[in-house]
């Protein structure tokens, strides 16, 4: 293995078939552009029973180097609804076990994406970023079911990748934060939104890029990494000016409000910062929130 004289070991490059379990949705659309081979709900439903479940991933997985799972219920305040209990358990927490299991029984590398929200939000000191092996604590349904499909993915040797704060852009409309302040700035709509939740966003392109340069690595990953795009943290209050500012909006538009002023069934995380040194030292730094947003809005400048 070269160490570049760094003593950070560079791995060769290594091609092979990689399937994106959750293809249809943000980070899934933005895999398969990369190149993976889609698994969409169509394809593999991970509600279907244990047996037939690990049975279909062993079929789709079969010739795979690399599975990546973003599959998830997503849905933080509808997972609190006692209505969807079972299926959020059964998505986030019970099938990326049957997955990384059937992955590890055709040889192939399991990637699962995972979340902020398995932490508590109340940082271990002021402005300390969460470390890949800090306590979790999660504080909503989503979380608690996040946090239990990492361990079973760990349990069958995958690596949970961590990310927060996932945007995709004007590109895919309606889907997301910065799509969803585009076009209230388009609109002459007036947004108030939270400044007392703190983050680095993450473009989905940036994410999946990632995944896909960590599907090529060869030696032993790490049980767990983080993976958000870097910069200086920002509230959603922040980085939504950010987002009008950039589109030639007067930034003054938007208002903050405090997560309490608004009446969500789930709890937030107020401090959602992940470290991203192990990342760094194993693949290619992520880009600043900032430039991904410059890019991702297609403005030059700002
Ligand atoms: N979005 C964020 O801000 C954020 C932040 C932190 C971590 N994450 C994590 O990042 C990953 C990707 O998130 P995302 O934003 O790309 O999510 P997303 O857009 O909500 O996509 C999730 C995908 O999961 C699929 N899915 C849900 N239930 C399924 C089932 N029973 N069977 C098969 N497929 C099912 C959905 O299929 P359908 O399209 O058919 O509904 C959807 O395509 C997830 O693990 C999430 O927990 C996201």
């Amino acid at each position: 293995m070269d160490t570049s004289g760094s003593g950070v070991p560079v791995f060769p490059a290594q091609q092979g078939t990689t399937v994106a379990v959750g293809a249809a949705g943000q980070v899934g659309r933005e895999l398969v552009a990369t190149g993976a081979v889609p698994v969409t709900r169509r394809d593999m439903d991970l509600l279907a029973s244990p047996r037939d479940l690990r049975e279909t991933a062993l079929r789709l997985f079969a010739s795979a180097d690399t599975v990546v799972n973003v599959a998830a219920w997503t849905a933080v305040d509808a997972a609190e609804d006692p209505v969807n209990a079972a299926a959020v358990e059964g998505v986030n927490a019970t099938a990326p076990g049957i997955l990384a299991a059937a992955a590890a029984e055709v040889g192939a590398r399991f990637l699962h994406v995972s979340t902020d929200y398995v932490f508590s939000g109340v940082p271990v000191r002021a402005d300390r970023p969460w470390q890949v092996d800090d306590p979790v604590d999660p504080v909503n349904v989503y979380g608690v079911t996040k946090a239990a499909g990492e361990d079973a993915v760990r349990a069958h040797g995958g690596t949970v990748v961590r990310t927060a704060w996932v945007w995709s852009g004007p590109h895919e409309p309606g889907r997301d934060f910065v799509s969803t302040m585009a076009d209230l700035a388009a609109s002459g709509r007036d947004p108030l939104v939270v400044d007392d939740q703190t983050g680095r966003p993450t473009r989905a392109g940036d994410l999946a890029a990632g995944l896909m340069e960590l599907s090529r690595l060869t030696g032993e990953l790490p049980p767990t990494l983080h993976y958000t795009d870097s910069g200086e943290p920002v509230t959603w209050f922040g980085f939504a000016r950010e987002v009008f500012r950039l589109l030639g909006h007067d930034p003054d538009r938007v208002g903050a409000c405090a997560s309490g002023d608004r009446l969500s069934p789930a709890r937030r995380p107020a401090w959602s910062v992940l470290d991203l040194s192990d990342w760094c030292r194993l693949a290619t730094a992520p880009p600043p929130w900032r430039d991904s947003l410059r890019e991702g809005l297609s403005v030059a400048g700002g």
